[in-house]
């Protein structure tokens, strides 16, 4: 059943949905912490044990939030309720929290692409060191924030059809064009092959600590957009007859590509032109102080490769965005009865300014990140995957619709009745102990 309420907007076709979901998955999380982590966490043993926990975790929650979503035909609390009964509503409403938390810095930073991609177009500057704190910080900081926020108010007004889905399926092809077009630029640069090697080469040994599958896992939520209701969202506007395993396994092996793809463009880079010494300091350091210094030594190519560089950044910031408001925002539609304008604008205005301390200061931004990024977020997939595993009366029932023949259900329920939630308690005592110990 669709919800109740036959007046619910949906998405006008399956290539509609598949492409905003891509969406709000690659962003900022893909470009910005990928490379940096899986270069920290050991190359390509970082990236097995990743695609592991895609495969094993990410997966079967994303697909669980795709069913309840569709189930139901509602926002996070409304579905929650419907399943479980109201002593479920208060999950609901955490999601809503850590979807606010999120967009308010992730807006910040997100307007800093914005500004680094309209620089580009009169070069970059020769220390960027100085030029990113010029941006990072300041009136300047806030006022491409809010710009930033008003793009993404402005697409959720236009709905999910108009807005979302129309801006999604002209923005995400875009996107995978210029990374790959990057990448393949990149790979004809003198250092590349050593640029790979950095990226990928082996380290066993780093793989082997906590600390490595903590972030691992915290990456998996965040650039699956997963344990808050984002995707439960987006699949509440869908039909009965959409294949959710496929489509689950789809978005996933989507984001993963631009993710690896991303990485093989920016160490090349790096290395062509002597930089790999400099990527260590932080992931925001790597990605808006040592890539623009190189784009700057490469010259004219570097005008024209960091223009599309960032405008992809921008691009998949904001397909994100637009996922994070419209959770809040659909809530607000559903249980509210607000108009999509007036839900859109106020909470857009309310993240906004719960934003300004992130985009005047890094630490308030890296404690966010830490908090909403990563520790609700696998808050909310364990507590996902107790809700379909062990609370939600049939979800494989649910999940069959549209999906007669895809073998791997049996393993589904089963994986979020057991590995999901032992997995997320032990990263969620660990990522505890190292946010307060
Ligand atoms: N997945 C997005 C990214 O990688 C961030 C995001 C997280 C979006 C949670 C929606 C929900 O940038």
């Amino acid at each position: 059943m669709a919800g109740e309420s036959g007046s619910r907007e949906q998405w006008g076709s399956r290539a509609g949905f598949i492409l905003a979901a891509i969406g709000s998955a690659v962003g900022l999380g893909n470009m910005w912490r990928f490379s940096y982590l899986t270069n920290e966490g050991g190359g390509a043993a970082f990236l097995v044990l990743y695609l592991l926990l895609v495969a094993a975790v990410g997966v079967p929650v994303m697909l669980a939030e795709l069913v309840i979503g569709r189930g139901s035909g509602r926002s996070p609390i409304g579905a929650l309720a419907h399943y479980g009964g109201d002593r479920w509503r208060p999950l609901g409403a955490l999601f809503l929290a850590s979807g606010f938390l999120i967009l308010s810095y992730y807006s910040v930073i997100a307007g800093w692409t914005l500004r680094y991609a309209v620089s580009a177009l009169g070069g970059f500057s020769a220390d960027s060191g100085a030029y990113f704190e010029q941006v990072a910080t300041g009136p300047a900081s806030v006022a491409w924030h809010l710009l930033f926020m008003t793009l993404t108010v402005g697409i959720v007004v236009g709905g999910v059809n108009r807005g979302i889905e129309r801006v999604s399926i002209v923005l995400m092809p875009l996107l995978f064009v210029i990374i790959c077009g990057i990448a393949v630029y990149a790979a004809t640069l003198p250092g590349a092959g050593s640029g790979y090697a950095f990226y990928l080469d082996i380290h066993l040994e780093k793989v082997f600590d906590w600390q490595v599958l903590n972030h691992a896992a915290g990456q998996a939520f965040f650039s699956l957009s997963l344990g808050m209701g984002a995707m439960l969202t987006y699949a509440s506007y869908l039909s009965e007859d959409e294949n959710l395993p496929n489509e689950s396994v789809i978005i996933a092996a989507a984001d993963f590509a631009v993710a690896f793809v991303a990485g093989l463009a920016v160490f090349p880079l790096l290395f062509a032109l002597g930089l790999q010494h400099e990527v260590g300091a932080s992931s925001l350091g790597a990605l808006f102080i040592t890539l623009p210094t190189a784009f700057h030594e490469m010259g004219g190519a570097g005008r024209v490769v960091g223009l599309l560089f960032f405008v992809a950044l921008a691009v998949g910031a904001l397909t994100s965005a637009i996922s994070l408001l419209e959770v809040v925002v659909s809530t607000a539609i559903d249980q509210l009865g607000w108009s999509r304008s007036r839900a859109a604008i106020v909470l857009g205005a309310a993240c906004a300014l719960l934003g300004i301390p992130s985009a005047l200061d890094l630490g308030v931004l890296g404690f966010m990140d830490q908090l909403a990024g990563t520790l609700f977020l696998v808050f909310g997939g364990l507590m996902l995957s107790i809700f379909v595993g062990w609370v939600m009366p049939d979800p494989v029932a649910e999940a069959r619709q549209g999906a007669e023949g895809v073998p791997w259900f049996f393993a589904w329920r089963w994986l979020l009745r057991s590995v999901v939630p032992v997995l997320l308690l032990v990263v969620l005592w660990q990522s505890l102990r190292a946010l307060f110990g």
